[in-house]
């Protein structure tokens, strides 16, 4: 799959690249591709943003300068690019980054994320060049960047053969195999610490009551975060 972030701090990405199964994916044939708007502004002293119209603190990335470096990239005016690949603005407030939408982008041939900076996009950027607005969360970065972080990681260890062992992708947090529930805990040696002891059953040796007991684990922990974000509402 091919990614391209478009970024005010492209070299905030440089370990991504080095990072073990980001690596992979490279190798593999993905490929992650990194835009600096400020390369595309035509404005004096480089620069991209503006005070916001209507007042207020904080500046706002500008359209024009957007546009402009998607239109240098792509070499198409970047309202017809939405048709041809998900562009994706990074927001707070935007669609919440869950599995399955990892698992929906993942599948996707091109994904073109969007960083914002200061007090993020003047609207018509969202409005005109964007198919999508995604948040990695209900709380404000400073810029995009991580997040972008984020989502990179995120749908690249989706990608066919990134993964060490294909299994740990199988069977992990929110995946089908657990119905959608959280992973149930690991432990590994010693099997005793300070008095603390691995549960028995998975020293047993016993596959069908390691994995009851594996299943069981993981919906308490699932009927816990439910509960969790129930009284959280
Ligand atoms: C300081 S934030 C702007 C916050 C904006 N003024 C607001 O109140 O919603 C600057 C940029 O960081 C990114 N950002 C911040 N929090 C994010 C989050 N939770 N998920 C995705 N992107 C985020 C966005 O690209 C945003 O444009």
């Amino acid at each position: 799959m091919q990614l391209d972030v478009f970024t005010l701090f492209p070299e905030w990405f440089d370990w991504l690249g080095r990072e073990r199964h980001v690596a992979n994916a490279l190798a593999a044939g993905s490929r992650l591709n990194f835009v600096n708007y400020r390369d595309h502004t035509r404005l004096s002293g480089r620069q991209v943003d503006d005070t916001p119209f209507g007042g207020g603190a904080g500046m706002v990335l500008r359209v024009d300068v957007v546009e402009d470096a998607l239109r240098a990239h792509y070499a198409t005016d970047p309202v017809l690019l939405r048709e041809r690949r998900r562009v994706i603005a990074l927001s707070p407030s935007g669609r919440l980054l869950d599995d399955s939408l990892v698992d929906e982008l993942a599948g996707e041939p091109a994904l073109t994320l969007l960083c914002g900076r200061y007090e993020g996009f003047d609207e018509r950027i969202v409005e005109h060049f964007c198919s999508d607005v995604l948040s990695i969360g209900r709380y404000v970065l400073s810029g995009g960047e991580p997040a972008a972080m984020v989502l990179c990681d995120a749908v690249l260890r989706k990608q066919p053969g990134v993964l060490g062992d294909e299994r740990s992708a199988l069977e992990e947090s929110f995946s089908a195999a657990l119905d959608g529930d959280p992973e149930y805990p690991h432990y590994t040696r010693p099997a005793e610490h300070r008095g603390w002891r691995v549960p028995d059953v998975l020293l047993s040796g016993h596959h069908a009551q390691i994995e009851l007991w594996r299943r069981e684990r993981s919906r308490e922990r699932g009927a816990g975060a439910h509960a969790a974000d129930d009284s959280a509402q």
